[in-house]
């Protein structure tokens, strides 16, 4: 009973699929035929960051500098699947367009090299560079296989290394490992930043079930001065990929910190998923109020993500891995695996009095975004669907605003794919299911069931669906990012048909909807 208005829906949907299979043939003229072959594969990301080819996953080493967005990440140039770690390296000036760079790290006897992040060591603290030619300085991971094969418990240690030359060469640090393993297995993942309240830099790593907060002057010696999380959050499996930062509340002078914790498992919809914290940070010791787990995405495919060091403005700039690690060896593309969720700003809402840790495409995603069709409102009567061709395939942006809270969406191919996502007054709830979007069956777990996203602080009245769909990809962004959901697929085809149903005995307004379509940024 409980899931019978998405049952009767889903049985609709596949009914006017198959009805309408070969009406309309064809008919889209597309307008979005890449001009070369270079990232033309399918499934390739057409505005999304995805390396050249090989495996990539966590994205690494966050910073800006002179005019510069580096994106080091997870990257292993021998194959598609997982292995022995680098850091692979490109830069944008734009956070749209990216440029690929030599590989920054390699493994050396100290292990892989797992992730973590990088500073620009302005006032030369390390003494790694001079006043003049700052050092960036990476600090990461490293993880010894021979010691996890040989059943011990300190193969992860934390290491570092410093460029001086923009970031096209790198030395490690002599004295590495700067923090040496105290007998925990998964000891990882530094995040390293200026701490301004006491002068110094504080690095957060995570420690199996819980975050450790370390200060250091120099970047080579540190000292741990808290921990946090034992008690809070989500613990379906190991922590990883800490980060905190300061934000204001939106409208007002109140500032809090807010921390973000990856674990895999244990995410809400399956697998891997990122949860956040709010609270406050005295230079030393993190303390929050909340008990219970909040998630920053609550798609499947939204990963390991943290945020820039030094990016302009104070502006807080996020990016995801956008996989998971459930299937994130399977998918199937051939040439490279996996890609980057779209650059996100970070912003902190109070919404019916609740914090909310808000995350929406940065103002420049808009740069490649075409005007397409004028924009149009539409009324859908009461039990109704209404069918529109999509005339930019995957690689375009709906967007929409609506009052209602009854809708559900469908995007099908006329090979019979159907993508189903929707929200649901009756249980206050977002629906996705990608069971029949494709391809799935590479790994059971994939499209198992049926995503769901608690609407519980949606507030009431007008709202933004804002859903950018790549070729294996769509993030779907629910009032400017307060709920958000991105997930892959990967359909036979690409998507033609949209259709939006009311399953409700009122009509539907939906106001200036529009799809675009969405420039490719690798020419
Ligand atoms: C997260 C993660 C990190 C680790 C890296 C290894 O996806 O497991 O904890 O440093 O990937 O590639």
């Amino acid at each position: 009973m409980k899931n019978f208005l998405y049952n009767a829906l889903v049985l609709l949907v596949l009914t006017v699929t198959f009805t309408c299979k070969n009406q309309d043939r064809k008919t889209v003229v597309r307008e979005d035929a890449p001009k070369s072959d270079y990232y033309s594969e399918m499934y390739r990301p057409q505005f999304h960051f995805s390396p050249e080819e090989k495996w990539m996953n966590d994205p690494n080493g966050l910073v800006y500098h002179e005019d510069v967005y580096h994106l080091f990440y997870q990257y292993y140039p021998d194959s598609t699947v997982w292995g022995p770690m680098h850091w692979g390296h490109a830069t944008s000036k734009d956070m749209v367009h990216w440029e690929h760079r030599p590989i920054a790290l390699f493994p050396d006897k100290h292990g892989y090299i797992f992730s973590g992040s990088a500073v620009i060591d302005t006032k030369n603290t390390s003494g790694f560079g001079t006043l003049g030619n700052p050092p960036m300085v990476a600090i990461f991971t490293y993880h010894l296989m021979e010691g996890e094969q040989a059943g011990r418990t300190d193969f992860q240690t934390q290491g570092i290394a410093y460029s001086l030359d923009k970031e096209d060469s790198w030395t490690k640090y002599k004295g590495n490992p700067v923090i040496g393993n105290p007998g925990i297995k998964d000891f990882r993942d530094p995040k390293v930043f200026w701490n301004d309240q006491l002068q110094l830099w504080t690095m957060l790593l995570v420690a199996g079930d819980h975050m450790q907060i370390w200060n250091s002057t120099d970047l080579k010696q540190w000292e741990q001065v808290s921990e946090f999380g034992k008690e809070k959050g989500a613990h379906g499996g190991v922590w990883e990929c800490p980060d905190m930062f300061p934000l204001k509340v939106e409208g007002t002078d109140e500032e809090k910190w807010v921390v973000l914790i990856s674990i895999n498992p244990g995410a809400p919809n399956g697998g891997s998923g990122t949860q956040y914290f709010i609270g406050d940070f005295d230079g030393k010791t993190f303390t929050t109020h909340q008990d219970s787990p909040r998630w920053i995405d609550l798609g499947r495919d939204n990963y390991a993500g943290v945020t820039y060091n030094n990016a302009p403005n104070d502006d807080r700039i996020f990016i995801g891995w956008m996989s998971n690690w459930d299937y994130a060896r399977d998918t199937p593309t051939s040439k490279w695996r996996s890609a980057m969720t779209l650059p996100r700003k970070l912003t902190l809402k109070k919404i019916n009095g609740v914090y909310e840790l808000v995350n929406y495409p940065l103002e420049s995603f808009n740069d490649i975004i075409s005007s397409g069709k004028k924009a149009q409102d539409l009324v859908i009567k009461a039990d109704e669907q209404k069918k529109m061709k999509l005339l930019y395939g995957n690689t375009s942006e709906i967007q929409f605003k609506t009052s209602g809270r009854d809708v559900m969406f469908n995007l099908s191919n006329d090979v019979g794919d159907s993508l189903l996502f929707g929200m649901e007054a009756r249980t206050n709830t977002f629906i996705f299911d990608r069971r029949k979007s494709g391809k799935t069956d590479f790994k059971d777990d994939f499209a198992k069931g049926v995503q769901k996203m608690p609407l519980s602080n949606l507030p009431e009245g007008e709202i933004e669906v804002r859903i950018p769909l790549d070729h294996s990809s769509i993030e779907i962004f629910i009032n400017k990012g307060q709920y958000v959901m991105t997930n892959q697929i990967f359909p036979n085809e690409p998507y033609e048909t949209l259709e939006i149903f009311n399953p409700t005995n009122q009509p539907l307004e939906i106001t200036d909807f529009k799809e675009r379509k969405v420039e490719r940024i690798w020419d």
